[in-house]
């Protein structure tokens, strides 16, 4: 099984808990599916293409017979984790989440998109740490001048008008992937260019048998 053995918790609060066993093991919901679940982590600055690689990688391993869901920050931000801010803690709390729901999609065997700027190392290594080794961090690499340059949702403009708080890049950090399993150069390439890098990349780390 992927993700952490049930007998490591770290920062669980209740004391009775027995964790109970599936009896559909990984290997068979991978033969069904036809490869293996698995989480890919993307982050990178607001801006990077984070979302729109994920949808059109999404799609594209979806038509070539892939199980796969993408988690996307804003949307996972007006639902599950509709309570969270952007304070340090409360970005660890949303990836922390993020990270433990990924896993679930991994232990299902789907492979699970998740696009979250993500910007603290720590958070990645954590969620990293619940998938444990589906977990693939691909780091969606646009400097921060083309990312505000392209400022999709307006939201950099506003950043440095002092109307949005600890927004990455401008006023709050963003801590690039030491050793990420791919980057993907997106500030001047096609985004047809970049969405072939990870389907490249997936059909050699997840292959449909
Ligand atoms: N190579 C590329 N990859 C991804 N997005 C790109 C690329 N080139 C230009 N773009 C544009 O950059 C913007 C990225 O926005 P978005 O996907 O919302 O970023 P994020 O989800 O990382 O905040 C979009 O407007 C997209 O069309
Ligand atoms: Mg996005």
């Amino acid at each position: 099984m992927t993700g952490r053995p049930p007998n490591q918790p770290f920062g669980v609060k209740s004391e009775n808990l027995t964790i109970v066993e599936h009896r559909v093991a990984t290997s068979s919901r991978a033969q069904r599916n036809g490869h293996a679940g698995g989480v890919l982590w993307f982050t990178g600055l607001s801006g990077a293409g984070k979302s729109t690689l994920a949808m059109a990688v999404e799609q594209h391993l979806f038509g070539k017979g892939y199980q796969v869901y993408v988690l996307d920050g804003d949307n996972i931000r007006s639902g599950l984790n509709a309570n969270l801010g952007f304070s340090p803690a409360d970005r660890a709390e949303n990836i922390r989440r993020v990270g433990e729901a990924a896993a679930l999609f991994a232990n299902a065997g789907i492979l699970c998109i998740a696009a979250f700027i993500s910007p603290y190392r720590s958070d990645r290594e954590r969620a990293r740490q619940a998938a444990g080794k589906a977990f693939h961090e691909i780091h969606i690499d646009a400097d921060l001048a083309i990312c505000e340059q392209r400022d999709p949702k307006g939201l950099y403009a506003k950043a440095r008008a002092g109307e949005i708080e600890d927004f990455t890049g401008v006023s709050a950090p963003y801590e690039a992937p030491a050793d990420p399993e791919l980057t993907v150069d997106s500030g001047d390439r096609s985004i047809a260019a970049c969405v072939q890098d990870i389907v490249t990349y997936v059909e050699r780390a997840f292959k449909l048998k």
